[in-house]
């Protein structure tokens, strides 16, 4: 076996990025489907028997872990090159989610409601804790309890099931869901599961992200009843049985990965268009980054951001949409060491989640944290030095300031970019920077 195929044939979870540095991002970059719309239309397909197409698939690793472990139940999954899934759950060979799976991809969590509506049990592996802080699934179990299931934990997974005699007979029944705070993918197993749940099911204090949208528009598509996504209180009437999709459901752009281009141009000092990007989604981003100085257009192909010269400092808060996204917040403090002044930002979602600061710190940031609060003052000259990655954003953050450090940035573990980045290096690259991916 030469290296070449031996190179081939192992997982490239060593894998490096190279940059060199500095550059100023230029031109247009095509941005892929939503990877966090994408998983849950994905496990949208366990709900029926019939053909489920989704388009606009981004291939990133987290898409293929959810394609595993929809296939490992006996879903056909028939993915094509232009990003077209095609899959079928006629018939299911098991209702179990293994740790194996579910410890790579906290999201997995979201075959639980589709698992358990249909076909009246489910088995899933605990997720267990996270580079990002403990993230309980808690009030996903509690919501489904509300709607009748019962749930055990037994030997590090949840089981969960629904009773087959008696009034309940094998069906989840609607209930009001109040989650004491706005949970993404809680809000969309629970309407995973209120879709096939007989009577109304409303959720109160719902995550009000376009992604939880988006699964709306699929599910009505397949013939559910669902109203008010978008908004904080979403109702749903369970239906008999729902149907696969007439047309292709197209899955919207990653307004995430759209952001971290765009902060990529506002950090360069450069000029790059995010082509069909939507503005709506990435308002309070958008904001901030004008608020540094950076000139943000809307334009018939995307959305356009003009990094400014010398960017001005200033402060954030995450909170769930339409609030500035904790998922941005890594790639704003990157820009924030090269402005002008202090910023100060404050991490509301999950704790523990700057962990990109020390490693920023070794480039030549200057960043102290509090808590939850992160002071970054600026500008400081950043020069190129080995880093590693800790978790899927962290990781854009530290390529970021990779492309304004002097010298070379070497990125260790870069799986974690892998996961929810399609082609980074390739589109960098598109836009003038200098990446190399090589074997660690
Ligand atoms: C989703 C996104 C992730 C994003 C996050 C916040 C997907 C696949 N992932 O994650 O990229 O960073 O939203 O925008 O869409 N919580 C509980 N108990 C629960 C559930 C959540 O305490 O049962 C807490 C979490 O710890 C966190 C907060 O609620 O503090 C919000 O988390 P949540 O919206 O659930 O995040 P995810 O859906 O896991």
């Amino acid at each position: 076996m030469t290296e070449g195929t031996l190179r081939r044939t192992l997982p490239p979870a060593l894998d490096e990025f190279l940059i060199e540095g500095p550059c100023r991002l230029h031109g247009k970059v095509a941005i892929s489907g939503a990877k966090n719309a994408a998983l849950p239309a994905l496990a949208a397909s366990l709900l029926t028997g019939e053909t489920v197409t989704l388009a606009n698939v981004p291939a990133v690793a987290d898409i293929r872990t959810m394609g595993k472990l929809l296939a490992g139940m006996g879903v056909s999954v028939d993915r094509h090159p232009d990003g077209t899934v095609v899959l079928c759950a006629s018939e299911l060979s098991s209702t179990e989610a293994s740790y194996d799976l579910v410890r790579t991809m906290r999201a997995a969590i979201l075959v639980l409601g589709p698992l358990l509506t249909r076909f009246g049990e489910a088995w899933v592996s605990l997720p267990g804790g996270c580079a990002i802080g403990v993230r309980p699934v808690d009030l996903h179990l509690k919501a489904f309890e509300a709607m009748g299931a019962r749930i055990a934990v037994e030997k590090g997974y949840i089981h969960a099931h629904i009773s087959r005699v008696g009034p309940q007979a094998g069906r989840l029944k609607g209930a009001t869901i109040a989650f004491p705070m706005p949970t993404v993918t809680g809000t969309e197993n629970v309407m995973l599961a209120a879709v096939l749940a007989r009577g109304i099911t409303r959720i109160e204090n719902a995550a009000r992200e376009p992604e939880v949208e988006d699964l709306a528009r699929l599910l009505t598509s397949m013939g559910a009843s669902v109203e008010g996504a978008g908004s904080s209180t979403i109702t749903i009437e369970g239906v008999e049985s729902l149907c696969g999709t007439a047309e292709a459901h197209g899955i919207i752009p990653d307004r995430i990965e759209a952001g971290t281009y765009l902060a990529a141009a506002a950090l360069t000092g450069g000029d790059v268009t995010a082509l069909d990007a939507r503005p709506e989604h990435l308002a309070a981003f958008l904001n901030a980054l004008a608020e540094t100085g950076a000139s943000v257009t809307s334009t018939s192909e995307g959305v356009r951001v003009q990094g400014a010269e010398k960017p001005r400092a200033h402060d954030i808060v995450t909170a769930p949409h339409p609030g500035f996204p904790t998922d941005l917040q890594a790639q704003f403090m990157a820009l924030s060491t090269q402005a002008e002044g202090t910023s100060r930002i404050v991490e509301t979602i999950f704790e523990n989640r700057y962990l990109h600061a020390i490693e920023l710190a070794r480039l030549g940031a200057d960043i102290t944290i509090d808590g939850a609060t992160a002071i970054v003052r600026g500008p400081r000259r950043l020069e190129g030095a080995p880093v590693t990655a800790s978790d899927l954003r962290a990781s854009a953050a530290l390529v970021l300031a990779g492309l304004r450090a002097e010298g070379e940035t070497r990125v260790r573990r870069i799986y974690h970019l892998d996961r929810g980045y399609s082609g980074m290096a390739e589109k960098l690259n598109g836009l003038g920077a200098r990446v190399k991916r090589v074997a660690g």
